[in-house]
């Protein structure tokens, strides 16, 4: 009999490799890779190709009338947001984000809100004990909530007990790491076992048509299975984001079947658990302290919502060595190459300075639109004038300092004029480009068409000549 083929899989990105090796070629983790017996050796074997009996499937043309999927709303509306409007019955959602940071009370307060709309739910964790979560629940106020509480592992003896909750609408299960099967031989938390305890869960969500939330935490190590290795099989993946060090907590949506990816959800952590918030700019500027060099206001977008957010920027002299470029919050590739591009083509000099760049209040931007935000902080850190307060930054910088519009920025402008900004610094729009956009009529918009007219209106602190456009 042939020998059984083993196959090695990346318990942090979910590769597979016909060999074992220290290290993944894939996303270069170390240490990550797992034994796992390959699929054709697995109990039954492979079915031949090209079996012909089976019943007949229909096929349907593209168009028809399929209805959108139901929701049920969490009430959240910052979770609700980022779903899409809500949880879809018989779907998988997957909450991913590093210990600590906030899934469980994230996932108990909407459980406690949903079972409180009459809906069944049922909370089974695996890694605390039901005292630990009935004093978690005391702290958040939510202990008459009519959520039902378990703490299990053993995924026969939960898979058994679901099926006597025919009306469950949601079954939250906090970690899935911690759930085992005995079906499969391997430790409980590798690759194999958080496979086969998902797979048969989303099975019974499906069969059962209840939602079903995971709770997955990803690890730097991979001494656990990433959640990433489930990605593919769950209809919704969501990041729980933040620094423990900040109060701010955004639930960023990777993946959904249902609905748009990259909406955010903006929460803060407070002594009685997370708070939505409803108008993220106004926190994220709540500690700009204005008059001080190297800080400038960069209209974002996350999803469809605008943000705005300080971009902080530092730089201390290094005459010797390789000077250091710490990023936090931003891209390091896109930060060295707008230094280079400052330096080449509005003749800069930060090669003999050290380049500390922050998004204030720990938010991550990814957005290219950032561009302009932070050469402003960047030029005014160089040259030590503040840029204008009352002023906003968005906009594309290419290689050769042009600068490029960017998408939305209609709804940049409008939310800098809610929140009291009287200018906004953008890219000059083409001559028969993109259509007109409404300037709100407090916001005054001034036009840049390259990097050295940033220059102009940072390092001088002089305005140009305005164009006004108002609506
Ligand atoms: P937790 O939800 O247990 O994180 P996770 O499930 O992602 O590991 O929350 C962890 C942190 O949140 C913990 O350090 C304490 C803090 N916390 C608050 O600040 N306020 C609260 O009301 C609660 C419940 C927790
Ligand atoms: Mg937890």
């Amino acid at each position: 009999m042939a020998k059984p083929a083993k196959t090695y899989v990346c318990a942090a990105c979910g590769s597979v490799f016909p060999k074992w090796a220290g290290r993944c070629e894939a996303c270069g983790a170390w240490n990550t890779l797992e034994e796992q017996l390959a699929p054709q050796t697995m109990p039954g074997g492979i079915k031949p190709v090209g079996r012909r009996t089976g019943a007949k499937i229909e096929f349907v043309g593209l168009e028809g009338t399929s209805p959108p999927p139901p929701r049920v709303p969490t009430t959240i509306a910052e979770f609700d947001r980022v779903l899409g409007g809500g949880l879809v019955p018989a779907s998988v959602v997957m909450v991913g984000g590093d210990p600590g940071i906030g899934k469980s009370t994230l996932l108990l307060q909407a459980s406690a809100a949903l079972g409180r709309a009459g809906k069944r739910v049922l909370y089974i964790t695996g890694e605390e004990s039901v005292d630990q979560i009935r004093l978690r629940a005391a702290r958040l106020g939510l202990s008459k909530s009519p959520v039902e509480l378990a703490a299990a592992t053993q995924l026969g003896d939960i898979l058994a007990s679901l099926g006597q909750f025919p009306d469950a609408a949601l079954v939250v299960i906090d970690s899935i790491q911690t759930m085992w099967t005995d079906t499969v031989d391997s430790a409980p938390g590798s690759v194999t076992q958080v496979r086969a305890a998902a797979f048969e869960l989303i099975r019974a969500a499906k069969a059962q048509g209840f939602s079903l939330l995971l709770v997955g935490h990803v690890t730097k190590e991979g001494s656990l299975a990433g959640p990433r290795v489930l990605e593919h099989m769950v209809d919704v993946v969501l990041h729980f984001e933040g620094d423990r060090g900040h109060q701010f907590r955004i639930l960023r949506g990777v993946k959904n079947r249902f609905g748009a990816t990259d909406e955010i959800g903006v929460f803060e952590m407070t002594g009685q658990g997370l708070a939505e918030v409803l108008n993220p700019s106004a926190l994220f500027l709540a500690e700009r302290r204005g008059n001080v060099s190297g800080s400038a206001v960069f209209a974002g977008l996350e999803g469809s919502r605008p943000v705005l957010v300080e971009i902080q920027c530092l730089l201390a002299p290094n005459p010797g060595g390789s000077p250091r470029r710490s990023v936090i919050g931003w891209d390091s590739g896109r930060l060295s190459m707008l230094l280079a591009v400052l330096e080449t083509r509005c003749g800069l000099k930060l090669a003999m300075n050290d380049v500390y760049l922050n998004v204030a209040g720990g938010l991550r931007v990814n957005e290219p639109a950032a561009d302009l935000a932070v050469a402003a902080a960047l030029i005014s850190a160089a040259s030590d004038v503040p840029t204008d307060p009352q002023m906003v930054f968005f906009g594309e910088i290419g290689l050769s300092g042009e600068l490029r519009q960017v998408a939305q920025a209609e709804l940049r402008l409008k939310e800098a004029a809610k929140l009291g900004f009287g200018r906004a610094a953008s890219p000059k729009r083409v001559a028969g480009g993109a259509a007109k956009i409404a300037v709100p009529k407090t916001l005054a918009l001034v036009e840049l068409g390259h990097l050295t007219d940033l220059v102009g209106v940072v390092a001088t602190g002089q305005k140009p000549g305005r164009k006004e456009e108002q609506e």
